[in-house]
């Protein structure tokens, strides 16, 4: 091997390496070339070995040669290998590109039930004459939902509201929010503006008009010469507030064991304007709710004189009022949490 040969074997190592460089696909690719080339135990090394057999003076040359093999190599894969960083950067710019002028998605409002949305309604207009909301429990005491009510145990009037019963003796389900006005009497003194909504309980054979669960909002006033006109006239406003003020109402005679007299109170037939269609059953009034002035012996029950106090109560269903309000023509869907019902009351 002369100094000819050696030389042409350098040139064409770096020739060849030049070449992978060229071709290398990632950073790993020209480590391995650096290792297969320029390593301790590298190609380069290895073609440097024949360098012993040369006469000593063209050794110098050789090493200048191999020097600049070495150096040519080493900054070819300098280069090559930021080109890779920079390109590899690159696409991971595009791929990670985040398009801050793409709308988001819109996050779905929440929306009061109309049940409870036809609640505020409600207590927003009796709050305007004067009415405080108070709450009872739902597990109620046969004493306050019935007895204290003027409806003792046997009393044919219980046939009135079919009752769930609950295991611990002496309670039940509230099948009416009036037991809350016997809490208010024992709580607050006249004058008692109280209104009391919440979720009461019948064993009923469900369908669209019949629910095992329904909302009644309860009224009670008492205070020294309350009269059956104070009661007129509140739910005349009531009536024209919640349906409109040319809204015509009436008073019937009805049957409450806990209010004399007692009445049942009715509104121009909403959907019909009083001329008679299926929604009032033709008859062109709607009845609302059941109210009367309370019973002398409830107020004594509740603790107070009715030599010196009388009082009024009113209690209503709240779906029959929110189907009105939102053409529901089934109970059920007030039950069932269905977001594609509930999602249309804004
Ligand atoms: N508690 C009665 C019911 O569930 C409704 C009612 C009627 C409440 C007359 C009253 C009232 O306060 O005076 O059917």
């Amino acid at each position: 091997m002369d100094l000819a040969d050696l030389t042409r074997e350098l040139e064409e190592l770096q020739a060849q390496a030049l070449l992978a460089v060229d071709e290398a696909a990632d950073a790993a690719a020209l480590d391995a070339i650096e290792l297969d080339v320029l390593g301790k135990k590298g190609r380069l090394t290895g073609v440097l070995r024949g360098i012993g057999s040369l006469p000593p003076e063209d050794r110098p040359r050789v090493g200048a040669v191999a020097n600049a093999v070495r150096g040519a190599i080493d900054s070819a894969l300098a280069e090559r290998g930021a080109a890779l960083r920079s390109s590899e950067l690159r696409t991971r710019l595009v791929r990670e590109a985040v398009d801050v002028t793409t709308p988001g998605r819109p996050i779905r409002r929440g929306t009061l039930h109309p049940i409870n949305e036809t609640i505020a309604e409600i207590a927003a207009i009796f709050g305007q004459f004067g009415f405080v909301v108070y709450e009872g429990p739902e597990i109620e005491d046969d004493v306050r939902n019935f007895q204290m009510l003027n409806i003792p145990p046997d009393h044919p009037a219980r046939d009135l509201w079919d009752t769930l019963y609950v295991d611990v003796e002496g309670h039940l389900l509230r099948t009416h929010t009036s037991p809350g006005q016997i809490r208010v009497m024992h709580q607050e003194q006249p004058p008692i503006r109280a209104l009391l909504p919440g979720r009461c309980f019948r064993y009923e054979a469900i369908d669209a008009s019949h629910a095992s669960e329904f909302f009644q909002v309860e009224g009670l006033m008492v205070d020294e010469g309350t009269t059956m006109a104070d009661l007129k006239g509140l739910l005349d406003q009531f009536a024209k507030a919640m349906y409109g003020a040319d809204k015509r109402t009436r008073f019937r005679p009805g049957y409450y064991p806990f209010t004399e007299p007692s009445v049942a109170f009715d509104v121009e037939c909403v959907v019909c304007g009083g001329s008679g269609c299926p929604a009032c059953s033709r008859s062109g009034w709607m009845t609302i709710l059941g109210a009367g002035m309370v019973h002398p012996v409830v107020l004594q029950y509740g603790g107070l004189d009715p030599e010196r106090y009388q009082g009024f109560a009113f209690g209503m269903g709240v779906e029959r009022i929110a189907n009105l309000r939102h053409s529901v023509g089934d109970l059920r869907l007030y039950m069932e949490n269905d977001l594609r019902f509930l999602g249309q009351f804004r």
